[in-house]
């Protein structure tokens, strides 16, 4: 290897689904972890219990996986005071000595494949294929927010003093972080935004999604087994309720924040009206992400990537693509070969290997996005649909949908599920296209197929995303080589697993020294 590439830090290798020898033993583990329940209660749990919730397969709500049980007012106070005890001691622990505690609880990750696939499947509905994906991308927060730890709060970094005097600027945590997250990647959103925090500084009160505390549960277990104080990380499981006990805490420092753009906006107003520092809000929110192909792309490279980027995940990523625009003379014969390979899709238990889409995460979830179909059809608008099977009736399915809509502002919120809506466009109106993407707000993703180096310019120049994929599809960014984040409503703007990231955990000390 070149000498640049010896010693550097490598993205976590993940699992080889191809090879038959590592798949059939993996499979063989994942069966017999069918047997285990799992539970999820405060990391330092009081003798009052909260209620206590089932949490079950999206995709046969007849199985249990395990059970929450939800951190009550009392447990949200203990939490605090301890963190708030905890955290000047972590601060000083100082960044080296608290990335070799990320890196061992990634190795812990690792050691730990099966559980965590098996829980991305049976709690979240995951394909085993978007399982290692997550897995993968929580291994890589962990150790690149370690490295970064190392480089940006290790060292203070020595600033010029022209008349003699020493001036040095470091960085240290801001207090005590809360962080609140999504169900769509339980486990590597959750812990990524966890292990920034901490990497910083920061003592972190975790609340997961009130559908996957199970997964995050065994996260926080490795975390604290790979020695990172149990104190500096406390998991307090619970639903809306519980995030609002912690969002209005005046000792909280800030709030680290995934998930839907009203929610992020709720957040920011309880920051705002509480006493106590004035704390900071790390937000990334929804989409509405488009998709644009002029008449000079590759029809095959675009279906391959339209289907991926709109369907897969069932698409519950806050990258997936919702709005395809397509060049008018190319658009007849891009429909029929999209569906083509839309009709092809299979549909159906996340554990079956052959499965492209499984199910959507809940009942409501499932309610709102057969709403929006129905709606449309009401309206007179043609959807083409996928037949479900008889399997659909045990969890929470819905139909793959491809529908033609005039413009992205035809809708008035995400869809956050696997349907697909089509905008026909003139080439020379790419400019009112662009207008009208940055006139709803949201600067998630967006995807470009053109081979014309000025329109790749055009598009880069005009459209207000953070995250922008030229021929290729527009999910799954890479911790490091694609920070992921996005501007307007769909939030604050720094990126995970980008350089800038861990410093808006941290507040900034400067020292002058006089000679
Ligand atoms: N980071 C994910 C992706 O890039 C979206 O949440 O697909």
């Amino acid at each position: 290897l070149p000498e640049d590439i010896l010693g550097a830090r490598l993205n976590s290798a993940g699992v080889d689904l191809s090879d038959p020898l590592v798949l059939a033993p993996l499979q063989a583990q994942l069966k017999e972890l069918e047997q285990l329940s799992w539970h999820a209660e405060p990391t330092f749990p009081a003798d009052d219990a909260g209620e206590i919730a089932p949490i079950t397969m999206p995709h046969d709500l007849s199985v249990e996986v395990g059970t929450r049980r939800d951190s009550t007012a009392e447990e949200v106070d203990a939490a605090f005071a301890r963190a708030v005890e905890i955290q000047p001691g972590w601060d000083a622990l100082g960044g080296d000595k608290r990335a070799l505690l990320l890196e061992e609880a990634a190795d812990l990750f690792e050691a730990h494949t099966p559980e965590f696939l098996s829980l991305c499947q049976r709690e979240a509905g995951k394909t085993l294929l978007d399982g290692v994906a997550e897995l993968r991308e929580a291994v890589d927060f962990l150790r690149y927010y370690a490295g970064e730890a190392r480089r940006q709060f290790e060292t203070p970094i020595q600033l010029p003093g022209p008349t003699g005097e020493d001036n040095v600027l470091s960085l240290h945590g801001r207090g005590v972080f809360a962080t609140i997250s999504p169900w769509n990647f339980p486990l590597a959103i959750f812990i990524g935004m966890a292990s920034a925090a901490l990497a910083a500084g920061n003592a972190v009160i975790a609340k997961p999604a009130e559908q996957t505390p199970l997964i995050a549960a065994l996260a926080v277990k490795l975390c604290h087994e790979a020695g990172i104080p149990p104190e500096a990380l406390q998991l307090l499981p619970g639903a809306g309720d519980v995030g609002q006990m912690i969002t209005s805490d005046p000792r909280l420092a800030g709030v680290a924040f995934t998930g839907s753009t009203e929610t992020a906006q709720a957040i920011n107003r309880t920051l705002a009206s509480r006493d106590g520092p004035i704390a900071t809000l790390i937000a990334e929110t929804g989409g509405q992400n488009a998709m644009i192909v002029d008449s000079s792309a590759l029809p095959e490279q675009v279906v391959r990537d339209v289907l991926a980027s709109s369907f897969q995940s069932a698409g519950q990523r806050c990258s997936a693509l919702r709005v395809l625009y397509l060049q008018d003379d190319i658009a007849d014969d891009m429909i029929t070969m999209i569906r083509g390979g839309f009709d092809a899709l299979t549909i159906g238990d996340p554990a079956d290997l052959s499965t492209d889409v499984g199910p959507v995460i809940d009942r409501d979830a499932q309610a709102a996005l057969e709403r929006h179909i129905a709606r449309r059809e009401s309206s007179g608008v043609t959807v083409w649909k996928r037949e479900l099977g008889e399997f659909a009736a045990k969890g929470c399915f819905v139909a793959p949908a491809i529908m033609e809509i005039g413009s992205i502002l035809d809708l008035k919120r995400e869809n956050f599920g696997p349907i697909l809506h089509i905008v026909r466009f003139k080439g020379k109106d790419l400019p009112r296209v662009i207008q009208d993407i940055n006139a709803t707000g949201y600067g998630l993703t967006l995807g470009l197929h053109s081979r014309i180096e000025a329109t790749h310019r055009f598009v880069q120049a005009h459209a207000r995303v953070g995250n922008m994929y030229i021929n290729r599809n527009q999910i799954g960014a890479i911790v490091e080589s694609q920070p992921f984040g996005g501007e307007g409503l769909s939030g604050t703007g720094p990126k995970a697993g980008g350089p800038h990231y861990l410093a808006r955990f941290a507040t900034e000390r400067v020292t002058c020294t006089d000679t």
